[in-house]
């Protein structure tokens, strides 16, 4: 039941601070230890390399966790669209193990995969929000995301959902290996940070509204751009935008614009900067100067630590390895209120199906 929305993606929107506590609940002792079963962390440890797995926003998701995966464990971490990976035939690690994202838990290409991982009888995990879904079922191990039914085709609450999910399991990895980095990590100190910082944000959705108003109403075309984990970012932001909306857009790394794309660049051409990591801040922001001096009209999304006067959506500050928690949101609700503003069915775009079980 929407209740008093109109559309079920903002409902799962501003669920997502709720999300972020019931996965805190679920998998967090009181003292803010990971707890997650033994035999799933040996097969993890023993693993010499991990695999992730998923399509679209699931695969985006993926694309954060290796950084997160390889931040805290030291594993190397691959990520791979389930499409291609069924039909390929990858090398894999002489110890293989597979971690399979997937909201519905029924995406035919992943299971494909999945058959293919069974088949080789290899160890593995599905992260997915529902309960005795096809991948849950054939896979070693499930964790589930409690995010609640995702009603609207453009996945939201499911993304972030997963991306906490892997920043729990990779500090409990890491920490089980004594790696610092993972140690160091107050897991819960920062999912409640996120839960607040996540909260600010949906509550000043009328700032985000309007500028979906004055930047993307019109356009037929639109940049998402940053570097690292923001550029992961960008690429679901760009995802969001195009699916409900209709805008063609991109996400880029910004450092990639000047080899070829930034020809597309015209006068009024949005390009919005994903800004959260100390190291590329001054670099991304120098890669926007390029595309404003060739008339785009940028937007900045940055952390609050790494803001300057000017910058448009200010992200409150948390741990660098969960930017991607709040960069997001801005993201979904630009989405959102362009496809409004058009007069879209925001939760039935055309062409779309929620699940999507043929390969
Ligand atoms: C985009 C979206 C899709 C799904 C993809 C995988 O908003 O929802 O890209 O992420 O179809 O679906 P699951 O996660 O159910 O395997």
């Amino acid at each position: 039941d929407k209740g008093t929305y109109p559309f079920y993606m903002l409902k799962e929107i501003d669920e997502q601070p709720n999300v972020m506590r019931k996965l805190a609940q679920e998998y967090l002792s009181d003292t803010g230890k990971p707890v997650i079963s033994d035999d799933l962390l040996n097969d993890m440890q023993e693993a010499d390399r991990l695999y992730i797995v998923g399509a679209g926003t699931s695969y985006h998701a993926g694309l954060v966790g290796k950084r997160l995966f390889e931040s805290m464990t030291q594993k190397p971490t691959e990520v791979h669209i389930s499409s291609e990976f069924a039909y390929e035939q990858p090398i894999l690690s002489e110890k293989p193990f597979f971690i399979f994202l997937s909201q519905s838990g029924e995406t035919a290409d992943s299971r494909e995969v999945l058959v293919n991982v069974n088949s080789g009888n290899y160890k593995s995990l599905t992260l997915t929000n529902v309960q005795n879904s096809t991948l849950s079922r054939e896979a070693t191990y499930t964790l589930l995301l409690h995010a609640g039914p995702e009603i609207a085709v453009a996945s939201t609450k499911a993304y972030t959902a997963q991306i906490a999910l892997e920043a729990i399991l990779a500090k409990a990895l890491g920490e089980r290996d004594n790696q610092i980095v993972a140690s160091n990590f107050d897991i819960r100190q920062q999912l409640g940070l996120v839960a607040t910082g996540m909260q600010a944000l949906v509550d000043e959705k009328n700032v985000i509204e309007n500028i979906a108003k004055d930047y993307f109403l019109n356009t037929p075309n639109a940049f998402y751009i940053g570097r690292g984990l923001d550029w992961t970012v960008s690429l679901e932001s760009a995802l969001k935008l195009k699916e409900i909306s209709y805008v063609q857009a991109e996400g880029f790394a910004s450092g990639e614009l000047k080899h070829g794309t930034i020809a597309l660049i015209e006068e009024g051409t949005p390009v919005i900067g994903i800004i959260t990591q100390k190291r590329t801040a001054g670099l991304t922001r120098s890669n926007l100067q390029e595309t404003m001096a060739r008339g785009a009209k940028t937007i900045t999304i940055v952390a609050s630590k790494l803001a300057k006067p000017g910058d448009t959506i200010i992200l409150p500050d948390i741990d660098e390895h969960l930017t991607p928690l709040l960069s997001v949101v801005p993201a979904q609700l630009l989405a959102y209120y362009t496809s409004l503003n058009k007069g879209l069915d925001v939760d039935k775009p055309r062409n779309l199906a929620k699940s999507v079980t043929v390969e």
